[in-house]
């Protein structure tokens, strides 16, 4: 069946059928091909893009200013600060101006209310570059790395999320696993878990996709036999960081160890995160941590951040790739 993405807003996974995500995939490995054996065709010729960021971003922005430029796009980064937005200026307002000049609309930020609003108003494609509740755009990079790192189809995959259960890349990848059919775990402390009308709605779409979804606090029994971990960090951007000590005293039995990795029985495990990463004490807030509370890591240690099994930055560069594939299937030519 053809599909044509073309217009549309990319707001959380729940808004693409699993055949829509892997034509997002295959164009992605294709737009990545090309560029490598430089045979890239720009298809962004003398679009506009604007990239609304509240708050930080490394692989996010630079994902997509490359990607842009790449396909002969220009971008304008709007950050936290030096714009309207917010303080002086709705989001209902800011849509309807930027949609009058922009091609698309990416936007970081807090609620996805907000995000919806943006998509709303702005009468050109909007996309969510991570808000509290889902990280679409990270998740199409992760599956699009496991595809890389294993010979089996997305719906023969099993992975085990390990941490905070209700963070917005474990929600937006248990979405997304569910609409491909994976076998997704969620392993967390029951404090940390996702509400039970989310975990309803996942189980409702693992079933019409082939897929299953799990949460428990049983470490063990989510990782046996998984073909990824994946993990993230504590605390996300946004949250109050005075939670760092009960989340750490929380999750500290949720660290990925080699012990861990190990633990799976299976010896081709990959290990996934989205980065930024807490596996050693070279950030301020790695320091901060380390003289606070006496460790040297926390979501990770170092020894499986920095082993063979790590996929890591895969994930980061095919951020891009990904992104890319976005762009092109909504705005390009
Ligand atoms: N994974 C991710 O979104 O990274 P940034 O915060 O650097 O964009
Ligand atoms: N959960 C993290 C993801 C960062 C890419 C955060 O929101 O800060």
């Amino acid at each position: 069946m053809p599909v044509n993405l073309r217009g549309r807003n990319v707001l959380t996974l729940d808004d693409f059928s699993g055949a829509e995500i892997r034509y997002l995939l295959r164009l992605a490995a294709d737009l990545k091909a090309a560029k490598q054996t430089g045979i890239e065709v720009p298809r962004l010729t003398r679009k506009t893009i604007a990239l609304i960021f509240e708050k930080d971003s490394t692989r996010t922005r630079s994902g997509f200013e490359v990607a842009a430029y790449d396909q002969g796009a220009h971008v304008t980064y709007i950050g936290p600060s030096g714009s309207h937005i917010g303080h002086k200026e709705s989001m209902k307002d800011t849509a309807r101006v930027l949609g009058r000049m922009y091609d698309a609309i990416e936007y970081r930020g807090f609620s996805q209310h907000q995000v919806e609003l943006l998509a709303a108003y702005a009468g050109v494609p909007v996309y969510n570059g991570l808000t509290d509740e889902a990280h679409p755009t990270q998740v199409l990079a992760d599956f699009m790395t496991m595809r890389e790192f294993t010979h089996k189809h997305l719906s023969d995959m099993t992975i085990a999320f390990v941490g905070e259960g209700r963070d917005n890349v474990a929600l937006s990848l248990a979405v997304g696993a569910a609409k491909v059919g994976m076998d997704m775990r969620i392993a967390s402390p029951r404090e940390l878990w996702p509400d039970s009308d989310f975990c309803t709605h996942v189980r409702g779409l693992a079933e019409r996709g082939g897929g299953q979804f799990r949460l428990d606090e049983d470490i063990g029994a989510c990782v046996e036999g998984a073909d990824f971990i994946y993990t993230d960090v504590w605390l996300s951007m946004g949250e109050d960081e005075s939670a760092w000590g009960k989340r750490i005293e929380l999750l500290t039995p949720y660290r990925v160890t080699r012990k861990l990795m190990a633990a799976t029985g299976n010896p081709y495990t990959k290990f996934m995160h989205c980065l930024p990463a807490f596996h050693d004490t070279e950030t301020e807030v790695g320091q901060h941590v380390a003289s606070e509370y006496g460790i040297d890591c926390m979501e990770v240690e170092d020894a499986v951040f920095e082993s063979e099994a790590s996929i890591v930055f895969d994930q980061a560069e095919n951020r891009m790739h990904t992104i890319k594939a976005i762009l092109v299937a909504t705005i390009g030519g």
